[in-house]
């Protein structure tokens, strides 16, 4: 079982969900991190032995990603069990986001996690069995403001997956999708904001300073108020590899199951209403934009646009609903 970003949070709490049980299993652990994080699993009382392997790896380096695989071919014959975990979160409005940003955030969630999963096939395909499995979020269902760029990245995943997941079903290769919602862990407390982001949050006059600001509360209160941890997240990814027919997608918190029940039967005019009503103060957002918009664009009313307009129209009236 190759876990990557295992060093801290959910990593580290599914490998040590499954530290005890590896002698049941028959399976050996391969604990991967950035080499800066490596220090952490001595910490946590991982070192390498007979049934662990602990290994500097970080994603967006492919060649690191061919000698540790490599390695593990050697010793064990390959990955039986791909846990691709590792990833960082981007905090910014679309406008806010720089190419190299943009792909920097692709690169860790989407890219590195697919080209793992490429490289980690040939040997499931060969024994007929397998597991891949993901950390997603609920980022990957639904989008909310000043997350584009991490939800693009998780929606990648989840369009990439879904394909993989009928793809390989032939040779029992079986394909998950853990989606957390809100977790009570510092790795919520490490996005990074984007050099814009960072101005703008900090800039009371900034078009998008009333975004930033309303939804880093907003965001610090659902957290402290759903209080799900890493281990919450952790047991579900424990309990997709157990399980001998795991589904494609799997809710890691409760707020998540939530989340998607509600994405799945409200009417999609609905959803979207409710979720732009509940936006935090969302009436203030925009109003320092007025001054600072060009004369000949249409400015919305204090409140904003109506929101039938800023989403997508109800049935029948005009927009096609997906
Ligand atoms: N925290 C949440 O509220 C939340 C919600 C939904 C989904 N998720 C997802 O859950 C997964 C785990 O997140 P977490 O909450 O446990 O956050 P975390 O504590 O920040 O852990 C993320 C892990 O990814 C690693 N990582 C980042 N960039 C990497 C790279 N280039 N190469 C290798 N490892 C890298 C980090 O390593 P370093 O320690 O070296 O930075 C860290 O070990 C992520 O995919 C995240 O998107 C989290």
């Amino acid at each position: 079982m190759l876990i990557t970003g295992a060093s801290v949070g959910v990593g580290l709490q599914i490998a040590t969900l499954l530290r005890p049980t590896l002698l049941a299993r028959d399976r050996c652990l391969v604990l991967t991190a950035r080499p800066s994080s490596l220090a952490r699993f001595a910490d946590a009382g991982f070192f390498d032995d007979d049934r662990v392997m602990v290994r500097p790896l970080d994603v967006t380096d492919r060649i690191a990603q061919e000698a540790l695989l490599a390695e593990i071919s050697q010793r064990w014959g390959g990955v039986d069990v791909l846990i691709n975990n590792a990833g960082v979160s981007y905090r910014s409005v679309v406008e806010h986001v720089t190419e190299a940003e943009r792909l920097e955030q692709m690169d860790v969630n989407f890219r590195s996690a697919m080209a793992l999963t490429v490289a980690c096939l040939p040997h499931m395909r060969a024994r007929r069995s397998g597991r891949i499995l993901a950390v997603s979020s609920v980022g990957g269902m639904m989008a909310m403001p000043t997350m584009a760029v991490y939800s693009a990245s998780k929606f990648a995943l989840e369009g990439a997956y879904e394909a993989l997941y009928y793809e390989v079903r032939p040779w029992n290769i079986h394909v998950t999708l853990v989606q957390p919602g809100f977790i009570n862990s510092d790795g919520f407390e490490k996005v990074r904001f984007t050099a814009q982001a960072r101005t703008a949050l900090d800039d009371g006059n900034d078009p998008y300073h009333a975004h930033y600001r309303h939804m880093q509360d907003f965001v610090a209160r659902l957290m402290r108020w759903f209080g799900q941890s890493p281990r919450h997240v952790a047991k579900q990814v424990v309990r997709a590899i157990d399980r001998r027919r795991p589904p494609l997608r799997m809710a890691g918190t409760c707020d998540a199951w939530a989340f998607s029940f509600a994405r799945r039967f409200l009417p999609r005019w609905l959803y979207h209403a409710a979720l732009y009503r509940g936006l935090p103060h969302v009436r203030q957002w925009g109003a320092s934009s007025a001054l600072q918009a060009p004369a000949n664009v249409p400015q919305g009313d204090a409140n904003g646009p109506a929101v039938d307009e800023t989403v997508e129209a109800r049935p029948g009236v005009g927009v096609p609903t997906r």
